[in-house]
């Protein structure tokens, strides 16, 4: 990391920074497993979040209108995440917590399974290191973003502060705190349909739930993982090869083993209704469960999936993987 000098002073910044952009994701295949070290594939969505960084006069203000969220005053006691968020990445930076005004534009929800909270940690550091003219590394804005998502999460995987960083598409695994991630070149991008919820997932619990039914049944849960690790090698091949009813399959298999871990849900169910109905053959939950986000595939020209979900309350939005 390249500090200026000045900048470890008391040194006021009279400029704004742009809009700075961070990826969400949807993970393909292995959520859940990937805490145990198992391969996991998971694609970036660009911009998912931005934010900007403008010089004002007293303490640090944080906005986030599309959640309506205000701070004005950030406060390391507070029992808001975003608050200790902002303030670690403004240790990590070296920075104090006055004199500017940070705004987030948010595309989903929180809590929606997309990655959100680590995109935000991403463009927030890319968007504060600009504005402070620090320099950082992709590798340091990985490293700070995993951070914050330790805070939000406990013991996460990685895997979404690693695509908020790097984008594409990647298959990622973690082995204690052995990390290794390589990027999937897809032959054509794929086009598949998200459909939120509704309902938030909140992460933490959920993987801590995993944790302890695993630790009660070792060997049913030990089964299930080794069950997504198979499909998640053959989704590897199936991406590669753009095999896109294979990957369909596939996407279908995994569902079916997150649903034996018990972190499917009424209203994910209903997702996945509407698209058997109108001939989905791949759909699955994304990220920690319990609520968040659906992800479908193939889609056809002629289908009404879109209008349908839309009039059954979930909202949804196509996304390009590999362009
Ligand atoms: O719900 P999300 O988008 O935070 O994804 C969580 C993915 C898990 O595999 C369940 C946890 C992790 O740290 O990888």
């Amino acid at each position: 990391m390249n500090k200026p000098s000045s900048f470890l002073g008391d040194v006021e910044f009279d400029h704004r920074s742009t809009w700075h952009s961070a990826n969400g994701k949807v993970i393909l295949f292995g959520e859940h497993a990937v805490v145990y070290g198992v391969e996991a594939v998971a694609a970036a969505i660009p911009g998912m979040v931005r934010a900007k960084v403008t010089s004002i006069q007293g303490p640090a203000e944080v906005h986030i209108a599309n959640w309506g969220v205000e701070i004005n005053a950030l406060d390391l006691g507070s029992s808001s995440l975003l608050d200790r968020v902002c303030l670690l990445i403004l240790s990590e930076l070296n920075l104090k917590a006055s004199g500017f005004r940070l705004d987030i534009d948010a595309k989903v929800p929180p809590a929606s399974g997309l990655g959100a909270s680590a995109a935000l940690a991403v463009a927030t550091t890319r968007a504060l290191a600009e504005y402070s003219g620090c320099s950082l590394s992709e590798e340091d804005i990985n490293r700070i973003a995993y951070k914050c998502e330790q805070l939000a999460h406990g013991s996460p995987s990685g895997i979404d502060n690693t695509l908020a960083t790097f984008g594409g598409v990647l298959r990622f695994k973690r082995n204690g705190d052995d990390v290794s991630y390589s990027a999937l070149t897809l032959p054509k991008s794929i086009e598949l349909l998200v459909a939120l919820s509704g309902k938030k997932g909140f992460t933490a619990q959920t993987v801590a739930r995993i944790r302890e039914a695993k630790a009660k049944e070792p060997n049913k849960y030990g089964k299930i993982f080794s069950a997504i690790a198979d499909i998640s090698a053959a989704g590897i091949n199936a991406l590669q090869s753009h095999d896109l009813p294979q990957l369909a399959d596939l996407l279908a298999l995994n569902q079916q083993c997150l649903r034996q871990l018990g972190v499917s849900c009424t209203e994910i169910e209903q997702v996945l209704t509407i698209a058997g109905r109108q001939g989905i053959r791949g759909a699955k939950l994304t990220g920690s469960g319990d609520g968040g986000a659906v992800i479908m595939l193939p889609l056809d020209k002629t289908q009404r999936l879109e209008s349908e979900l839309a009039v059954a309350g979930f909202s949804n939005f196509r996304a390009s993987l590999g362009s």
